[in-house]
């Protein structure tokens, strides 16, 4: 296939609780891999960062079963759960994937002028998470727009598991975005965008969109500069 990279390029974190909800969705991905492929082909690039889901939290909660597990014990299991994600979508891009993975985003000596359309990226080292690794990634290979795919369509102005009152935004600063999520990231948190990684992204002047993985329409709008059903952060 001939690649024309002529168009912007991606970045999308793809969530965990997309991939690994419960067992593998292997159905998104197919859906996901198609839809990926369609743009590729349009000439954009992608560089796709895989979060943990499921898998993260099953191996955290069996080995506290068995022993007492620290912090980093933790984020050593999330971070292996994010890499098999990342090895999965990497084995289902085949020849539209760099063979390597990125599992530390200061470090892209490999990753520079590489020929596939696709680079695939992993948890680093603990005290981090997957968005942070993102928006890293994004600074270094000059990513303007980052797109934040998890279950939810929008953030709302407070837990809206929690509260039925809660209003969806569809457009917010990182000011105010981030006196809602607040400053410290924990392992297994469930924020939409994560503090740390916020606070980077306000630094670098990056645009965030969250949005839900599963309408797919809505993200090609997205990438097109069209009305999307989402919230950007910026
Ligand atoms: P994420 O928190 O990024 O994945 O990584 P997730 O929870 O599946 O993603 P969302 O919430 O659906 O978007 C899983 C875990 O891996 C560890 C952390 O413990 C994190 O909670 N991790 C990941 C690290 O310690 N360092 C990293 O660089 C990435």
């Amino acid at each position: 296939m001939k690649i024309r990279k002529s168009k912007e390029r991606m970045l999308i974190s793809l969530g965990g609780s997309l991939l690994v909800p419960g067992e593998i969705d292997w159905k998104f991905v197919k859906r996901f891999k198609q839809f990926i492929i369609k743009h590729i082909r349009q000439g954009y690039s992608f560089i796709l960062v895989t979060g943990g889901g499921k898998t993260a939290r099953k191996y955290i909660e069996a080995a506290s079963q068995v022993s007492k597990i620290t912090d980093d014990d933790s984020d050593w299991l999330g971070i292996h759960a994010t890499r098999m994600n990342a090895h999965f979508i990497r084995t289902v891009f085949r020849s539209y994937a760099h063979p390597r993975i990125n599992t530390n985003p200061h470090n892209l000596e490999d990753f520079y002028g590489v020929k596939e359309p696709i680079l695939v990226a992993a948890g680093w080292r603990p005290g981090f998470s997957t968005d942070y690794d993102a928006v890293l990634l994004g600074k270094y290979l000059d990513v303007k727009r980052i797109i934040n795919l998890s279950d939810i369509d929008y953030v709302c102005d407070k837990d809206p598991k929690k509260y039925a009152d809660a209003k969806k935004i569809k457009n917010i600063s990182w000011k105010e975005f981030r006196k809602i999520v607040g400053d410290t990231w924990q392992p297994g948190m469930s924020a939409p965008f994560d503090p740390v990684a916020s606070k980077l992204a306000q630094a670098e002047g990056m645009e965030v969109a969250i949005m839900s993985g599963h309408n797919l329409e809505n993200i090609k709008n997205y990438i097109a500069h069209e009305d999307f059903i989402g919230t950007v952060i910026k």
